[in-house]
């Protein structure tokens, strides 16, 4: 156990909120679910009836939209900021009130059913970090459409895919992007996008920025502005708690990313009440998650969770170093007064490197801060340490997935504190019975490592499905032990039953908190004409955690030189997952190592990329081939110092 000195710990409830959600885990939902406005109320708290797609509050009819803004308005936090732009990149803060905001929503809602959706119909939003990106999911919501937003960073390929896979009515999308020195323009990407998908949209709704305007496509564009300064307002439609609010796709074992789809009901009763529970913020603070729109975070608690629980939220269009310098999270805090911030460990770990010493924490007033959160990898100790002294609040690692949308272990802050343990994500969370199973399923004592899974069902705000993909859910989540939802991280629980979430079991790799697929990557390298076979392992990388490599065996009798091949196979990656992936580098090697029956045995990889110590797997087909690997390996300079 560990405390800071002056943080103090104080006296946690967390255990017996736990109890009381094991105890009676319908009452304890039901509970919840009374501080969310009902158009209806529940027949049910849940229906278990086709497990294990099981549903939570049938019945329910429900708005979400209406909770996150009207209900404000109509209870007196009209006047109140409810969202905060905030982006260095373009020097602009602009605040919305809950009244603001809410008529910007109603009138783009009416925007969205004049260009032609309504309940039910998917429409993509691929934009980068303004407000009204916010404003077009909300809108989304109000109208009940299904909105899936595609994360900035994706190039056209992936945006395709999704295209395809959610075939949108609309899209909504931005001329574009700007990142620390170059304006990204989305619209060629758009473009690119919509002619490889499978179906095209009827309309897109382009929105101008003045860093650069996009040429629109004359039929098919509107310009965002035009289409505003016409709207109407619309009303909020009552959807089924069970209606599909949003999908989010995720990077899964292939090429083709999983559509996680969120349902209307559970997601605002689990959001409203991880606020206060979770997070330990009242109605009426200021709460910032530095993430992107395009992640579950971005969607649960930039968006949703804040404004559902009556927060001031704020969009930092930015990064943490370079905008224009290593004390742009203070300097928004301070600003702001943000009470509790949430972001990854690697953007810690990219200012610690730019500031060791905390210079730039101490030119800001911090005096209004809470609670710091870390999430999307495991945050370790080193980071840890250095976030407590700087800043001197609690620093809180808590883990979770998009698939559950949000946290699955935590320190709930707002049920008191219980004492910090560098490394682990604390305890599982009221609604999650989280075991660690071996591989043939029984349970495996304190301090042994395994699967970790959650005993089904799940808490309401996971995933009820994945969109139009049923058999991929059952697949994926519950065939490896049924009756149990598995997590793909492997980790262990302690003697005080702590979560100790060490690394994924399958093939998605971290990268400066994104989640890739090397699958996928392997996919767009298996396609280079020169290319026999392949590997993508991630290896250790001191900011981003971890960052691809790629190893490639070529096809006999291919007589081009191997770094020009690697520099193509560089630009076909960035070209079809995007410059996000970070795959900087791909090695050609003769041979991969195997096991007997042929899989390529890419942990091994790893650990030698890494200076790990290794085992021989008893299964390798050749031992030397290890040997050959290693020395290839090392003359392209890894593991690296
Ligand atoms: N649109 C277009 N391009 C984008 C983009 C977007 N929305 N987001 C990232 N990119 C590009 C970057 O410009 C960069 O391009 P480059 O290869 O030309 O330099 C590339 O994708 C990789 O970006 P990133 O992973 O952000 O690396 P970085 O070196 O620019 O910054 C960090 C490193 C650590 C500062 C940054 O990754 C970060 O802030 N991470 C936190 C992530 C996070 O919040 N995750 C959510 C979980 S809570
Ligand atoms: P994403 O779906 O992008 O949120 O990524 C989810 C994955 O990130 C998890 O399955 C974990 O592998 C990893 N992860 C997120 N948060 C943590 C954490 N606090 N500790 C350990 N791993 C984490």
């Amino acid at each position: 156990m560990h405390t800071t000195p002056g943080i103090h710990t104080t006296q946690s409830i967390q255990d017996d909120v736990y109890a009381q959600w094991v105890k009676d885990p319908e009452g304890f939902w039901a509970e919840a679910g009374d501080a969310i406005h009902w158009n209806k109320r529940w027949d049910r708290v849940l229906d278990s009836s086709r497990a294990p797609f099981y549903r939570w509050f049938p019945g329910g009819v429900v708005n979400t939209c209406y909770n996150a803004l009207d209900w404000h308005v109509e209870h007196g936090r009209g006047d109140q900021p409810a969202l905060v732009y905030d982006s260095p990149v373009t020097g602009t803060v602009k605040t919305f009130t809950f009244r603001e905001l809410l008529n910007e929503v109603a009138r783009f809602a009416g925007v969205l059913v004049g260009q032609g959706a309504g309940k039910g119909h998917r429409v993509i939003i691929y934009m980068p970090m303004v407000p009204e990106a916010v404003i077009a999911m909300l809108a989304c919501a109000r109208i009940g459409a299904i909105h899936s937003v595609v994360f900035g960073g994706f190039a056209s390929h992936e945006l395709a895919a999704r295209i395809s896979h959610a075939e949108p009515t609309l899209i909504v999308s931005a001329s574009c992007g700007i990142e620390v020195n170059r304006v990204v323009p989305y619209k060629p990407l758009l473009d690119k996008a919509i002619e490889l998908a499978t179906v095209k949209p009827r309309r897109c709704i382009i929105l101008q920025r003045p860093e650069e305007r996009a040429p629109m496509i004359a039929g098919r564009d509107r310009d965002w502005g035009e289409l505003m300064a016409a709207a109407r307002g619309a009303e909020c439609v009552p959807v089924a708690a069970t209606d599909p609010l949003y999908i989010l796709y995720t990077s899964g074992t292939t090429g083709m990313p999983k559509g996680v789809v969120r349902d209307n009901g559970g997601h605002a009763v689990a959001l409203k009440w991880s606020m206060p529970h979770i997070y330990g913020v009242e109605p009426g603070e200021v709460f910032w998650a530095a993430s992107d729109l395009g992640w579950a975070v971005g969607h649960s608690y930039i968006v949703y969770g804040p404004l559902l629980n009556g927060n001031t939220t704020i969009l930092y269009e930015g990064k943490p170093v370079g905008t224009p310098d290593p004390g742009a999270f203070w300097r928004v805090i301070s600003q702001h007064r943000v009470r509790v911030f949430f972001t990854a460990p690697t953007a810690i770990r990219a200012i610690k490197r730019d500031d060791p010493t905390g210079e730039h924490v101490r030119r800001h007033d911090l005096s209004a801060f809470r609670t710091f959160f870390l999430a999307g990898e495991r945050c370790d100790p080193d980071t840890l340490h250095w976030a407590e002294q700087q800043l001197g609040v609690p620093v809180i690692d808590h883990w979770w997935q998009t698939e559950t949308g949000w946290p699955i272990g935590v320190n709930c802050v707002g049920l008191g504190m219980l004492p910090v343990k560098p490394g682990s994500c604390a305890k599982a969370v009221a609604g999650y019975d989280v075991r660690v199973l071996g591989e043939d399923g029984h349970e495996l004592p304190a301090g042994e490592t395994g699967n970790i899974v959650i005993r089904l069902p799940l808490p309401p705000g996971c995933l009820p499905t994945l969109w139009n993909n049923d058999e991929g859910y059952v697949r994926s989540y519950m065939s490896r032990y049924p009756g149990y939802y598995l997590t793909a991280d492997a980790g262990y629980k302690d003697e005080d039953g702590y979560l100790w979430v060490m690394g994924r079991t399958d093939d998605i790799i971290n990268v400066a908190g994104h989640r890739l697929s090397t699958g996928a990557m392997e996919e767009v390298l298996a396609s280079h004409p020169d290319v026999a076979e392949c590997a993508v392992v991630g290896v250790a990388d001191e900011i981003k955690g971890e960052i691809p490599l790629g190893l490639i065996v070529l096809k006999v009798g291919v007589q081009r030189p191997a770094d020009a091949i690697a520099d193509e196979l560089v630009a076909r990656v960035r070209e079809r997952i995007g410059p996000v992936a970070a795959f900087r580098k791909a090695i050609v090697v003769q041979r991969l190592p195997k096991t007997r029956s042929g899989k390529i045995l890419r942990g091994t990889i790893k650990k030698i990329a890494d200076g790990k110590e290794y085992r021989v797997p008893p299964t390798i087909d050749d031992p030397v081939s290890l040997d050959e690997i290693t020395a290839t390996l090392a003359t392209a300079g890894y593991p690296r110092r």
